[in-house]
Order: C-alpha cells, then sequence, then structure tokens
C-alpha cells in the first residue's frame, strides 16, 4: 500500500483564477498569491456565447504581465479561439486553454498556438468523454478536465467527473506523460485531495482562493497541504 500511495504523490502545481478576485485591488491580490506559492496565473475569458456568460479581455492579460512574473494562462471559453490568438499572445499570455467543444478544427487551432510559440490545453466540459483526447494528445502540453459546467466562479464540483480524470491520466501515460492535467471548478482543500488521487497535477482554484475570509495566502497554504496528504486511492480517504 505505502508503495500505491507514493505513487501517486507528485508535486501539485496551483493555478489561482482571478475571475474570484477583487477587481479593484487585483494587481495586489495577484501579488500575494505569487508570494504565496501560486505556479500561474489562471485568466478566464468568456464570450457570451460559448457560455452564458462575459468576463475578461486582453488588456488585462497586458496589465497582469506589468505585476506578476508567473505564467499568465488564458482558459479561453469562448467559439473559434483561434481568432483571438494574436491578440492574446501580444498582450503577454503563455499559453492558450480552448475548449473540444467550441472548435471545428481543433488540430489546426493547436498547430498555429505552437506556431505562436505558446503552450497550448484542451478542455473538457463534464459531460464530454475522456476518449475525444485521443487524437490531439500526443501535441498537447495541458488537458483541463472542467469539474463545473464553465462559465462561472463558485459552482460546486461535479463528483461525477472523477471517474473521468483518471481515465484521462491513464491515457496520459500511455500517449504523452509530458502533458499536465488540470481541474478546474470548485476546487477547495476536499475537492483538491479526490482530484489529485484521481490524478490531477495542477488545480484551478478562485472562489477558494480570492474568496477566503482568512486572506490568499492563508487560503493557499490550506490548498497545498490537502494537496499533500497522502491519499487511499482505494477508499478515497486521507490514509491514517
Ligand atoms: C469557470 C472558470 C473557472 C472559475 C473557477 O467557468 O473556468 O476558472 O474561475 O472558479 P471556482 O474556483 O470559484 O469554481
Ligand atoms: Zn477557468
Amino acid at each position: 500500500m505505502r508503495e500505491q500511495v507514493q505513487a501517486i504523490k507528485r508535486t501539485v502545481k496551483l493555478a489561482p483564477s482571478i475571475l474570484a478576485a477583487d477587481f479593484a485591488r487585483l494587481g495586489e491580490q495577484v501579488l500575494q498569491a505569487e508570494r504565496a506559492g501560486a505556479d500561474r496565473i489562471h485568466v478566464d475569458i468568456m464570450d457570451g456565447h460559448f457560455v452564458p456568460n462575459i468576463s475578461l479581455g486582453a488588456p488585462i492579460v497586458k496589465s497582469l504581465g506589468q505585476v506578476t512574473h508567473l505564467p499568465l494562462e488564458t482558459h479561453l471559453m469562448i467559439f473559434n479561439p483561434d481568432l483571438f490568438f494574436d491578440e492574446f499572445a501580444e498582450a503577454g499570455s503563455d499559453s492558450f486553454i480552448v475548449h473540444w467543444e467550441g472548435n471545428c478544427n481543433l488540430h489546426r487551432t493547436i498547430q498555429r498556438a505552437k506556431g505562436l510559440g505558446k503552450r497550448i490545453g484542451v478542455a473538457i466540459n463534464p459531460a464530454t468523454p475522456a476518449l475525444v483526447l485521443e487524437e490531439v494528445l500526443p501535441d498537447l502540453d495541458l488537458v483541463l478536465v472542467m469539474t463545473v459546467n464553465p462559465g462561472f466562479g463558485h459552482q460546486h464540483f461535479i463528483h461525477t467527473t472523477l471517474p473521468k480524470i483518471g481515465r484521462v491520466r491513464q491515457m496520459i501515460e500511455q500517449l504523452q506523460p509530458e502533458c499536465e492535467l488540470e481541474l478546474d471548478g470548485g476546487i477547495d482543500p476536499t475537492t483538491a485531495r479526490l482530484g489529485v488521487a484521481a490524478g490531477a497535477g495542477v488545480l484551478v482554484a478562485g472562489t477558494s482562493i480570492f474568496g477566503d475570509s482568512e486572506g490568499v495566502a492563508a487560503a493557499m497554504k490550506r490548498l497545498r497541504a490537502a494537496t499533500e496528504e497522502p491519499m487511499n486511492p482505494e477508499k478515497g480517504s486521507v490514509c491514517g
């Protein structure tokens, strides 16, 4: 059992999502996250069509680049994301995450991002099966499994995505072991443990970091601690 626990132990990266930040104090809060050990900053872009909400644009990415040294990960919850690659690349995005569901020519989109020298990830919604990734996985730097339906922060983690996270992890090990497996939506210390046990290596978190009454640093510390506790993969509980 000890070996099994060790096998799933890896350093988990944290990607605070600014969607839950106080935009009047955005720079300050991002710096707090950076000082508390964030690995990258997750920027949620919504177009009001792919998801029923609108959010941010390239100017925010540009401004963030002036306050943080962390990589800026751009989650494009929009149709036809290629149309905006140049704009976001110029603003300073380090990586793009596009949705499998938002793109008719995903292979071309992936190659375009690579051509711009950007890391590229593909996101799948809760209703989308892991298998759709098979043909593109060898070209990816990251797979994002949505653990809520995209469009809003502060939603509940959808537990039925857990077996899919395990299936994506298996596919990654077989097809592209360097590829990261990231989760997005409803991540708090409890769901972080479950997601990591299922195979995740990167966690996006908005509300549980920027909405914490004790502040960003305390929230990040709790989240980090949760990801470092060994899990019993058979029982889904913390090992004694
Ligand atoms: C949801 C976004 C998420 C969101 C997560 O559509 O893609 O990145 O900010 O927020 P929380 O952590 O509050 O679920
Ligand atoms: Zn996101």
